[in-house]
């Protein structure tokens, strides 16, 4: 069983006729981006923007009709994936280094659905290493401000080349092992100058749909 799949089908679900909805990414969101196709295919209609480059080439070969945000006031549904969520539905998110335009989209949506496999539930935040987004300019120095927070980081490549970012950026991976204040983290980061966003999603999400190795989809909110 693909429990991403499974996750990603029951929240197209909530999508309605009429509706702006906001695309997230990642191997997840894809398979919602799928769903999502298949029944404009049957008659829905809908607007939608996306949160990468990647996801807009998938929906656009689908056929679902893709905005730009200027024509936009504001979305009515978002789903996306994350990398992790814990009770209180905080997230991180950001594996796949579209963390800053899932966070403007998520910003803009009537209501954020997650969608994952159980696998991403989790206790306290921070075994999967924060990613965050940083302007090229002055890398070391934001780096060493990072590092100050007490994480490990590592800045992120993609095939012995820096990866970068759909809006021209740098991602830190940044390891702190155990998130205890997510917040106070979140706004810390964005403290530092140099730092665009990072991929603490506090308070933001609305349902997480969780699908679980027996089958069982779950619904938190
Ligand atoms: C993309 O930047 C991310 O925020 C993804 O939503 C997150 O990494 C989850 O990805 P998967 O669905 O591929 O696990």
């Amino acid at each position: 069983m693909n429990m991403k799949r499974i996750a990603a089908e029951y929240a197209v679900q909530y999508i309605e006729d009429g509706m702006k909805v906001g695309l997230g990414t990642g191997s997840t969101a894809y398979w919602a981006i799928q769903r999502i196709g298949e029944r404009v295919k049957e008659g829905l209609s809908i607007q939608a923007v996306a949160t990468s480059k990647v996801s807009e080439r998938q929906a656009i070969e689908l056929g679902i009709p893709i905005i730009p945000f200027r024509e936009l006031d504001s979305l009515d549904v978002t789903i996306d994936g994350a990398d992790e969520v814990n009770s209180d539905l905080d997230l991180i998110k950001g594996g796949g280094g579209a963390l800053l335009r899932e966070k403007i989209v998520a910003h803009h949506s009537k209501r954020l659905i997650i969608v994952a496999d159980e696998r991403k539930l989790v206790q306290t935040l921070g075994q999967f290493p924060l990613p965050v987004e940083i302007v090229p300019f002055a890398l070391e120095w934001t780096l060493n401000a990072l590092q100050r927070l007490d994480c490990r980081t590592q800045l992120r490549t993609d095939e012995e080349q820096l990866f970068v970012t759909d809006n021209g950026n740098y991602i830190v991976d940044c390891n702190f092992g155990s998130i205890e204040l997510p917040f106070k983290l979140h706004n810390e980061i964005l403290g530092i100058p140099g730092v665009v966003d990072n991929g603490l999603f506090i308070g933001r999400a609305d349902l997480v749909v969780i699908a679980h190795y027996d089958g069982i989809v779950e619904v938190l909110k």
